[in-house]
């Protein structure tokens, strides 16, 4: 397993399973990453915000090695995927689970295909075992049994939402990348899966990072939160350590009018209206 985590806080001597070190990401002449570090920890849930096109998405496939980097190191589970064979980065991304922010499900397959996807990529299992495994994991996210056999254009965005979840959750993965999952929800539905994710955290013994735009799970579910601005991260901790950075898009993000009716500012209540934006996009 990989040494301690340097930069922050009280983290010393917990269980990192996710480090990146000095990683650059660019587009041609464009970078859009560059030297970042970051460290995720066994059971958290970590909130990675940041304005739109900072990277956050691109630091996702980097780290799932969709997108190359041109320098930094990453390992994941105490592993370097540069150091693997083929077989070893099978098994290691076979404990990894993946809700992409587009495309979340396959529009050709039932749901009980999409979640038999991974199963079909890494395992060979019989249909029946498969079956009785898409059944549990729809189960798992809370959707009705005769989800099952729906196409994703039967079903609403909340329903997709869920079942994009059970795929990610197909192989029972250890860590599981989630961007934006509550982005296009309305908050009851937002919050809802937000509990799901936190349940489901605390019975799996999941670690969850969690690209989001939303303040109310970054205030209600995430543990820690980390900021991608300048093309590194800016800040991570706590809400409070958020409140203390002087970054003035931190500031103005976590202290701005959109915030002030969730975040505890000098026990002054913000205008409550305005909080419905912190629903993002
Ligand atoms: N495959 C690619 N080729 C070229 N440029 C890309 C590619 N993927 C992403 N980019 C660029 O990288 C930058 C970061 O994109 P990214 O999708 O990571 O943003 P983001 O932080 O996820 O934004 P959002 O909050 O809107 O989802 C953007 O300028 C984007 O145009
Ligand atoms: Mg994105």
């Amino acid at each position: 397993m990989d040494g301690q985590h340097t930069d922050t806080g009280n983290n010393e001597g917990r269980n990192v399973v996710l480090s990146a070190r000095g990683v650059t990401v660019g587009f041609g002449s464009k970078v859009v990453l560059d030297n970042l570090d970051l460290d995720i920890y066994r059971g958290e849930i970590l909130g990675f915000v940041g304005a739109s096109g900072t990277g956050k998405s691109v630091l996702m496939r980097t780290v799932l090695r969709l997108l190359p980097r041109r320098s930094g190191t990453i390992k994941i589970l105490g592993q370097d995927f540069d150091e693997l064979d083929e077989p070893q980065r099978n098994a290691l991304d076979m404990r990894l689970g993946v809700l992409f922010q587009q495309g979340a499900l396959f529009s050709s397959l039932t749901v009980k295909e999409n979640i038999q996807v991974p199963m079909r990529e890494y395992l060979d299992l019989p249909q029946s075992l498969m079956d009785e495994l898409a059944e549990l994991k729809i189960r798992l996210v809370g959707l009705a049994a005769d989800a099952a056999d729906k196409y994703p254009s039967e079903l609403s965005g909340g329903m997709i939402k869920r079942a994009a979840l059970a795929r990610a959750l197909a192989l029972d993965p250890e860590l599981v990348f989630l961007d934006e999952p509550t982005s296009g929800l309305d908050p009851i539905g937002a919050a809802e899966f937000d509990e799901l994710i936190a349940r489901l955290r605390d019975t799996l013994g999941l670690t969850v990072y969690m690209v989001t735009h939303d303040l109310d799970s970054l205030f209600s579910v995430c543990d820690r939160i980390a900021v991608l601005g300048k093309k590194r991260v800016l800040v991570e901790g706590s809400i409070d350590d958020m409140l203390a950075c002087d970054d003035p898009w931190v500031q103005a993000y976590f202290k701005g009018k959109r915030a002030r009716s969730i975040v505890p500012q000098n026990g002054r209540a913000g205008d409550d209206s305005l909080a419905q934006d912190s629903r993002g996009k």
